[in-house]
């Protein structure tokens, strides 16, 4: 059984309240809140004020994915717009041992998040400083993408190094999550599944994710 975290990307902003609360009452564990700002990824998806907004009605804890680049100099401000989670981009830092230690000081876990090109191995010495890796499936930027099917193998050399390295670390994969894919990834080691498109995108989204959750 994996933890289950919709993505708000895919929710409907016009009624986000709304999905909120339909999120509160499902057993989704995590709310993911993608921010998006049109240079680290070729899309804009929203900021604070709406990270902000979905803390006020979520009474889950918000995991939120920074595909932006300089997080330093957001995570503050994310974490008091509600954050439990923050996770930053590998190949958006340079200092990522002081990012990481930047995140735990504000009380709250620290998390990874990998692009399909960047190798598990360069987590191997930090690994015990992560609380969650985010090994992205799709290339990260939109909702509704296609799977990218060499995740699997990225899963397995992840939890290996995890165990080598006794680390506690929690993996999520974030992109083509469904139906198909969530069984294979929870066999090969994933915690934490994300879930954009295929929970809001399906006819009852509070059954999707029962559904995933049961798996
Ligand atoms: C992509 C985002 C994902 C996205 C996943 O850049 O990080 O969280 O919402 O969407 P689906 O589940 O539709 O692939
Ligand atoms: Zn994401």
């Amino acid at each position: 059984m994996a933890y289950i975290a919709p993505s708000v990307l895919s929710c409907d902003f016009a009624n986000i309240q709304r999905d909120i609360e339909m999120l509160n009452k499902s057993q989704a564990d995590y709310i993911h809140v993608d921010i998006m700002d049109g240079v680290f990824v070729p899309n804009i998806s929203f900021g604070l004020p709406v990270c902000e907004a979905m803390a006020r009605h979520a009474t889950k804890p918000l995991d939120v994915h920074l595909m932006i680049v300089h997080p330093e100099n957001y995570v503050e401000a994310f974490k008091k717009a509600g954050a439990s989670i923050i996770s930053v981009h590998y190949e958006a830092c340079n200092h990522l041992h002081r990012n990481l230690q930047q995140i735990k000081a504000l009380g709250i876990q620290a998390g990874v998040a990998l692009n399909p090109h960047t190798s598990v191995s360069l987590l191997s010495e930090i690994i015990q400083d992560i609380d969650m890796v985010c090994l992205m499936s799709v290339n990260p930027g939109f909702g509704g993408q296609k799977f990218i099917e060499n995740t699997y193998s990225k899963v397995s050399q992840l939890k290996n190094l995890i165990i080598q390295k006794n680390a506690s670390t929690k993996i999520e994969i974030d992109g083509g999550v469904n139906a198909e894919t969530a069984p294979k990834l929870i066999k090969a080691g994933a915690d934490v599944l994300v879930a954009g498109s295929y929970v809001f995108g399906a006819a009852n989204p509070t059954q999707t994710i029962a559904e995933l959750k049961s798996l």
